[in-house]
Formats: C-alpha cells, sequence, structure tokens
C-alpha cells in the first residue's frame, strides 16, 4: 500500500491556525473527499479533534502518545509506523471478501480512489495504469512531519496567498527529492478570492 500524504498549503506552507484550517474552499473539501474515499486516513490526535468525528467510510486512525479516548469508528495508534501497520493489516485487499462493518470500510470499495483525476482539464500523469491502494496521512503539522520522509506520494492543494498568524505549517517540498507528476489548471475560489490548484508529487 502506497503511503500518501494530502494536504492544502498556502504559499508561505501555513497549513492551520487555533486548530482550525486557514479556509474553507468547498471544491478542495470535495477533492479531499473524492481522493480519499474508501481509503485509510492517519490523522493527528489534533487533527481528529478539529474535524470532530470519523470521516465516514474510510478506516480512521488517530495517532496519539495517549490519554485519548476513541469514540466508536476510530482507531488509535501510538506512532505513525504502527498506523500503517494498521492500514496495511485492515485494507481489503488482505481482507476476507465480507469486511465487517467495524472496519470502517463501505462493503463495496470504491477502490482507492481517482488521485489520479485532479481535474477533467488535465492530461493524466499515469493514464491507464491503475493507481495503487493509498494509506493517507491527512495532517496535521507534527504528522506531517514525521510523514515526509516515509511517504511515497504528496497530494497536495496549493492556496496562493500567505497566511502571516498561522501556527501550523508543511514542511518545505524539497524539489531534489520530490517531482511533480500532475498538475490542474489554476482554479478560483469566489468565497474566500483565493486561486488554487492541485498538484499531485512523486518522489524521485
Ligand atoms: N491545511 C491542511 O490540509 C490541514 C490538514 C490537517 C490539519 N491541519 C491543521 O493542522 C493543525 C493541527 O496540527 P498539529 O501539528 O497542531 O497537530 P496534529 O499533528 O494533528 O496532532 C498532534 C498530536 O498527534 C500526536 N502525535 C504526534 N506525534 C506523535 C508520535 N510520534 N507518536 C504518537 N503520537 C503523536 C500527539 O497526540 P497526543 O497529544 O494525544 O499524544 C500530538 O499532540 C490544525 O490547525 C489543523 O486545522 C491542516
Amino acid at each position: 500500500m502506497e503511503k500518501c500524504i494530502i494536504v492544502a498549503i498556502a504559499d508561505n506552507n501555513a497549513i492551520g491556525k487555533d486548530n482550525a484550517l486557514l479556509w474553507h474552499i468547498s471544491e478542495d473539501l470535495k477533492f479531499f473527499k473524492r481522493t480519499t474515499m474508501g481509503c485509510p486516513v492517519i490523522m493527528g490526535r489534533k487533527t481528529f479533534e478539529s474535524i470532530g468525528r470519523p470521516l465516514p467510510k474510510r478506516l480512521n486512525i488517530v495517532v496519539s502518545r495517549g490519554g485519548f479516548n476513541a469514540p466508536e469508528g476510530v482507531e488509535v495508534t501510538s506512532s505513525l509506523e504502527e498506523a500503517y501497520t494498521l492500514a496495511e493489516r485492515r485494507h481489503p485487499s488482505v481482507m476476507p471478501a465480507s469486511p465487517s462493518a467495524a472496519s470502517g470500510y463501505p462493503s463495496t470499495m470504491p477502490g482507492p480512489s481517482d488521485i489520479m483525476s485532479l481535474s477533467p482539464a488535465i492530461t493524466l500523469s499515469e493514464a491507464g495504469t491503475s493507481p495503487a491502494p493509498c494509506a493517507f496521512v491527512i495532517g496535521g503539522g507534527q504528522i506531517y512531519a514525521q510523514a515526509m520522509s516515509m511517504a511515497d506520494r504528496l497530494i497536495v492543494t496549493h492556496v496562493h496567498t500567505f497566511i502571516e498568524d498561522a501556527d501550523t505549517f508543511f514542511p518545505t517540498i524539497d524539489p531534489a527529492v520530490w517531482k511533480v507528476v500532475d498538475r490542474s489548471e489554476t482554479l478560483h475560489d469566489e468565497e474566500s478570492g483565493y486561486d488554487f490548484e492541485f498538484v499531485e508529487y512523486r518522489r524521485f
């Protein structure tokens, strides 16, 4: 199973403030849902608390050093490595044909999402190949920082703004390590006024 990171980043690498997101871009939320649907999602305890509920039809794994009282439908691990192991073990490809409802997966898996289609307007970088199943790290800052060295792929929404007073940042995406394999056209969000684009990176 591939290890993927999905994140929305401002041009100064800001991703959050006061345990909340920095913007509401409905196209990005739809993209996130479409991309992660049916896949394991791994997050830090603070991000889980910021979302406030398990994401439906996805195996929700929260990383915490302890004291986190997991609600129903959420798995807790004490490290990112353990989270990946759990994601791998619980993925339907290694499960019996009828996964239990408690697994967090829908009974019919939609597959590992359509992350190859960043936008209908772009040429697909790997058209014709089946994307591998992904375990998605979905935040926040602490977990992203730890996941970068392990990730195979980054799915990034670049939001073209600077948020100076943010308190959480994404690590620099080193162009010597990551190559762009797909990029959407530049889109515009009326509500926030921001331009944004979806970019997929793969490790060289
Ligand atoms: N822009 C985006 O795409 C995006 C996406 C997601 C989140 N965010 C934002 O990011 C911010 C939250 O990020 P954050 O850095 O404050 O918190 P976080 O990474 O979501 O969670 C941090 C928590 O994860 C646990 N943790 C971290 N490293 C661990 C390890 N090695 N082993 C075990 N547990 C570990 C700890 O939980 P315990 O304290 O329970 O031990 C720690 O307090 C929010 O503002 C959120 O809105 C932005």
